[in-house]
């Protein structure tokens, strides 16, 4: 991994307004759920990621991305300036990108995205690449268009990062693009095909490879090492952009130049206070938070030979 300029941050992908409803619990197919209360909140994974790089503090962050010509573009851009984050706007014939999100009384979620203008971003709206440290993408974006971006970035010396979210199977060509991927565990599943943990890891030739596992934290591998990073204990309300929060975190905290395991730590933490809050962008928690809860908490990522 090359970093030509550490320091920023250019995010690209999705921007959705999610449309909440609370209810009991996750519908079954077939299923009616009475409901509590709906909200909306700007999310989408990509301009969730910026607004959690930009608040994680010391990295600059510009996001290219797709919104509509309609009332529900103006949240979602006003949430990612009011975080601090540079926009590069498209402006599509589709209509801005929504999201259905029913979340649980235990904090799960089942999430329906209509991409909309998210669809409409192309390889050549890519941005100037100069200054540019690190290149952060989701595959809520045209996958044709994601491998072209990171094409060009590898090329200017840029280090590509993909949180390969939503699932999808990915080439051996589009995932060797890649310097550092991000995955939950049905992400690595599906990537791989295989289901051990361990083993599904092995099989990939990224150089750092970073799992999310939820309330068990994150495993990460890198530079022929391993890293278990463990959670940090929370009452979840919301998990809803709780894995974006922890991509933006990590990526602004290796682009100020921190160690691979302090930005787990960083990442962690802040994807933790997330839960609390309700809401993808909302919950996003400052750098004053993050470095509160880890004074709070020591915990290190830990040296680890197998998966936990
Ligand atoms: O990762 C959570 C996000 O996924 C939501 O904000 C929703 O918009 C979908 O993109």
């Amino acid at each position: 991994m090359n970093a030509s300029s550490p320091g920023s941050v250019l995010v690209i992908g999705s921007a959705n307004l999610d449309f909440v409803v609370r209810a009991s619990h996750v519908p079954a197919p077939g299923e009616t759920v009475l409901g509590r209360e709906f909200t909306t909140h700007p999310g989408g994974k990509g301009a969730n990621q910026a607004v959690a790089c930009a608040r994680a503090g010391g990295a600059s962050t510009r996001m290219l991305l797709a919104l509509g010509d309609d009332a529900h573009a103006l949240p979602l851009e006003t949430s990612l300036r009011d975080a601090g984050v540079e926009l590069v706007v498209m402006r599509a014939k589709a209509p801005t990108g929504v999201a259905f999100v029913c979340l649980s009384g235990t904090a799960e979620n089942a999430i329906t995205v209509a991409p909309g203008a998210n669809l409409s971003l192309q390889p050549h709206h890519l941005p100037s690449l100069t200054g540019v440290s690190h290149l952060l993408m989701q595959l809520e974006s045209p996958l044709e268009s994601v491998i072209a971006w990171a094409r060009s970035a590898r090329e200017a010396g840029v280090v590509t990062v993909l949180n390969a979210a939503p699932a999808q199977a990915l080439s051996r060509d589009t995932l060797a693009l890649v310097d550092i991927l991000i995955v939950n565990e049905p992400e690595l599943v599906q990537l791989t095909g295989i289901h051990d943990l361990d083993g599904a890891l092995d099989s990939l030739d990224n150089a750092c490879v970073v799992v999310t596992l939820g309330a068990r934290g994150c495993l990460a591998r890198a530079n022929g090492e391993r890293f278990v990073q463990p959670a940090f204990a929370i009452d979840p309300v919301d998990t809803t952009g709780a894995g974006d929060t922890f991509c933006g975190t990590l990526v602004a905290a290796l682009s100020r130049g921190l160690p691979l395991t302090g930005a787990l730590r960083h990442a962690t933490a802040a994807s933790a206070l997330a839960c609390t809050r309700l809401g993808a962008q909302a919950g996003v928690p400052s750098r004053a938070e993050v470095d509160a809860l880890l004074a709070r908490v020591p915990t290190t990522p830990a040296h680890a030979h197998h998966a936990p």
